[in-house]
């Protein structure tokens, strides 16, 4: 069976986007796949993160998963930081992969803003460490929205050239991209050209998966729309960001096509659409967050899910780290 790993960053407020792009695909390629789900800790600290806040947000991202329905007995949820291959294999990466190429990385353009010299090595070096999140358990297959193709495209790469530079023909696989679904890429509800992002400072343009049934009720009611009624084809949506990206999010969790949804709502007034979409959103998520107040409030169950978990990655990666670092001709005496 092919083998699925995707992470998400614990930066708190995790989103719509993060949930129509990623954890919601996770629960459908569950049955085809053996997946490894992980809370990417050391990502977040590419960026300062207060460390109480760290701790509690890695328990949130993992009771999200869990929620949401990723079957943690089958298949595996932990934390990057508890299997030290990640940070072991990021190294040889870091001397595979070169300079030229994290240069063109545009994520690190964006996070870095403008004091660039001020901007941690982890985060240049970031791309690096994920090649190694998913090519330390040689898997095959990786679930992400839209903004990570680059970065696979990357991990790619360096696998390519490892197996090159050390003469292993197909040691690493070529990991392939799964971007699913009609909400790849969900954008801000105040700006469509912005993608919905955990650390937009405008709370009003994004759901987060903790938002209360009112608070999205009223998040979509003030989301930027225009005038006109709603299209009938994608054609329609020609200089319309904002109505593309909410029709975007109703296909997507009615799990109808872009093609039904604007046939359903051809010629109507966003009212009326704001309407039925709040009512979608609330019963879709409701059950998830209430699912995942209930973990938080006693967290054991989660935490022993990550402890579970960290024990079968190190299980399935600590044979592949061994014959990495005996291709690479680390004495081991
Ligand atoms: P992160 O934490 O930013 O986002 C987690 C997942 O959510 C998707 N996503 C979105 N999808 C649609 N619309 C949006 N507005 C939106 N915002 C976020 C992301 O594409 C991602 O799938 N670098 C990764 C985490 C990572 C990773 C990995 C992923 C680390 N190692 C290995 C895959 C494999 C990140 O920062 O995701």
């Amino acid at each position: 069976m092919s083998r699925i790993f995707s992470g998400i960053q614990p930066t708190g407020n995790l989103h719509l986007g993060n949930y129509l792009g990623a954890v919601r695909n996770w629960v459908k390629l569950q049955d085809d796949f053996e997946c490894i789900f992980c809370v990417v800790d050391m990502h977040a600290i590419t960026m300062w993160q207060e460390p109480a806040e760290l701790t509690a947000s890695t328990r949130e991202v993992a009771a999200a998963m869990i929620a949401s329905g990723v079957d943690a007995k089958q298949h595996i949820i932990f934390n990057q930081s508890q299997v030290s291959g990640h940070a072991e294999l990021a190294w040889i990466f870091n001397c595979v992969a070169r300079l030229g190429w994290l240069n063109r990385m545009t994520q690190f353009k964006d996070k870095a803003g403008k004091n660039k010299e001020n901007a941690s090595v982890g985060l240049y070096a970031y791309p690096n460490l994920m090649a190694a999140d998913i090519l330390l358990y040689k898997a095959t297959h990786v679930p992400v929205g839209e903004d990570q193709k680059q970065h696979l495209e990357l991990a790619r790469d360096i696998a390519a050239k490892f197996n090159n530079d050390f003469g292993v023909e197909n040691f690493f696989p070529q990991p392939e991209p799964l971007i699913l679904g009609t909400a790849t890429r969900v954008m801000s509800l105040k700006d469509g050209t912005k993608k919905m992002s955990k650390s937009d400072p405008s709370d009003l343009s994004r759901i987060n998966m903790t938002d209360d049934a009112d608070t999205i009720v009223k998040k979509i009611r003030k989301a930027k729309t225009d005038a006109e009624a709603l299209p009938g084809d994608v054609k329609g949506f020609e200089g319309r960001p904002e109505v593309a990206n909410l029709m975007g999010i109703y296909a997507a969790l009615s799990d109808a096509t872009m093609d039904e949804t604007l046939t359903k709502f051809a010629g109507e007034g966003f009212g009326t659409f704001k309407q039925h979409l709040a009512d979608l959103a609330v019963a879709k998520l409701g059950p998830i967050q209430d699912e995942m107040r209930r973990l938080m409030a006693a967290p054991d169950h989660v935490d022993q899910v990550l402890r579970d978990g960290a024990e079968r990655a190190r299980a399935i990666s600590e044979p592949i780290m061994q014959d990495i670092k005996k291709t690479v001709g680390f004495l081991n005496v």
